[in-house]
């Protein structure tokens, strides 16, 4: 029997990890920059704790959460995002209490049962950045900033910011009656599937993929025209600030998230490189979300962004052309004396650190110059019985062909 990777998950070759490696190593560095430090959570986590943050009638926790019962009775759930998990942690071990502003960003891979497409996996990676402890629009704009700084570093120029106001407790209950007696005004004419939602989650109607739907939304009431003073000002404020830091966005009214958790600021970066799925990142603000999950009121606002979308949009670029570097040195061996004094040599220079490698399957001469070549290696050196008798051989540099005479005796010392 052949075993198979489940449907929507992907091996990630040794000749794809270089550009994962190097993506990941800018990511830390501009979160590192931004003030941002790393958090680990476990990948799994009880299933009521998503169900109660993202939201009962999401598509996410209604369908394509990974849960299962453990041998405990237990009902558990793979993290099918990081922020649930990012504030469980925040709230259990006190973070709050250490500083009055917690930074703290994650990479790493979630899980939704999801159909699998080009840029939609059921086990796919996110960094992203939650920032807990204050109300300041100048957070909402730095998690927009910090995806986009990232892009940039890796030569992304071209991304479309949409922003959006998704209110609060006090404006969204008025606005969601005023939306939902649209809506029942125009039922018949919508798909089935948002007219399911007309009466739970009317908001979702607004993003609706069906055209004749668009159409009619078009027309519909927006929540960013019935916002509360107090969100009328922060939305006002992010996007002053925008236009301060030069950030080329638009303001969408109909740009709804998958997630319950938002209050005020919502926000999603696309990219035309992308198909269907195009949007590379999401996020946006969450103040009730700490004290729903039972921790003291505290304010937060975050993003998470796909690593996969990243690496294809990458590739389309041209982009994603990083590669291992290759062993300082290769030695080829020509007999059995030889090829255990390379090994001894090998393990000598590794465990000072400097790369070395050698053949391990019998090959001719020539084929191990051929797999010296392949790997990149900086310089070779070929060893028999004469150079062993000799006490001397050539070390070879592979980008000048220059040679040069190398003593065996003080051969890992020469590195
Ligand atoms: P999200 O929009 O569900 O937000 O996911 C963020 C990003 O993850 C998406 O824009 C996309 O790039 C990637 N992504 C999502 N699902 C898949 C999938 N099935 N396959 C491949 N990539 C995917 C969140 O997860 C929120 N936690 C963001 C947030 C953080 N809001 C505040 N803080």
């Amino acid at each position: 029997m052949k075993y198979r990777s489940i449907k929507g998950t992907k091996d990630i070759l040794p000749s794809e990890t270089a550009s994962w490696l190097q993506v990941e190593t800018v990511i830390r560095t501009v979160m590192n920059d931004f003030g941002y430090r790393e958090i680990r959570t476990p990948i799994f986590e009880q299933t009521s704790l998503f169900a109660r943050s993202i939201g009962e009638l999401t598509d996410i926790v209604s369908k394509e959460m990974y849960t299962f019962i453990d041998r405990s009775d237990e009902s558990l759930t793979l993290r099918p995002e990081g922020t649930a998990s990012t504030l469980r942690a925040y709230i259990q071990n006190n973070l709050g209490e250490q500083s009055p502003l917690t930074k703290v960003y994650y990479l790493g891979p979630m899980f939704r049962q999801e159909r699998p497409q080009a840029g939609r996996l059921r086990q796919f990676h996110q960094f992203g950045a939650e920032a807990l402890g204050s109300s300041s629009p100048q957070l909402d704009v730095e998690t927009m900033l910090l995806p986009l700084e990232i892009y940039k570093h890796l030569g992304i120029a071209e991304c479309s910011l949409k922003v959006n106001s998704v209110g609060c407790e006090k404006c969204r209950p008025r606005y969601k009656e005023l939306l939902s007696n649209e809506l029942l005004k125009i039922k018949e004419k919508l798909s089935p599937e948002s007219q399911a939602r007309i009466k739970q989650n009317p908001l979702r109607v607004l993003d609706s993929k069906n055209e004749g739907d668009q159409k009619l939304a078009a027309h519909l009431p927006l929540m960013k025209d019935h916002l509360c003073e107090e969100c009328r000002q922060h939305f006002s404020q992010v996007q002053k600030l925008l236009q301060k830091v030069g950030i080329k966005h638009t303001i969408d009214g109909r740009l709804v998230r998958g997630l319950d958790y938002y209050t005020k600021t919502a926000f999603e970066i696309a990219s035309s490189h992308l198909g269907s799925q195009d949007a590379l990142a999401g996020g946006g603000r969450y103040d009730l979300l700490v004290a729903e999950l039972g921790g003291k009121p505290t304010p937060g606002v975050g993003f998470a962004a796909g690593l996969e979308r990243l690496i294809m949009v990458l590739d389309k670029l041209g982009k994603a052309k990083y590669e291992h570097s290759g062993p300082v040195l290769f030695i080829a061996a020509l007999d059995e004396r030889s090829r255990e004094w390379a090994f001894a040599q090998c393990s000598e220079l590794r465990a000072r650190g400097i790369s070395a490698e050698l053949d391990y399957l019998d090959r001719s001469v020539k084929a191990q110059l051929r797999e010296a070549n392949r790997l990149n290696a900086k310089f070779v050196v070929v060893i028999g019985e004469n150079e062993l008798q000799s006490g001397s051989a050539k070390l070879k540099n592979m980008s000048t062909g220059e040679e040069l005479a190398i003593s065996i005796d003080r051969f890992s010392a020469a590195f």
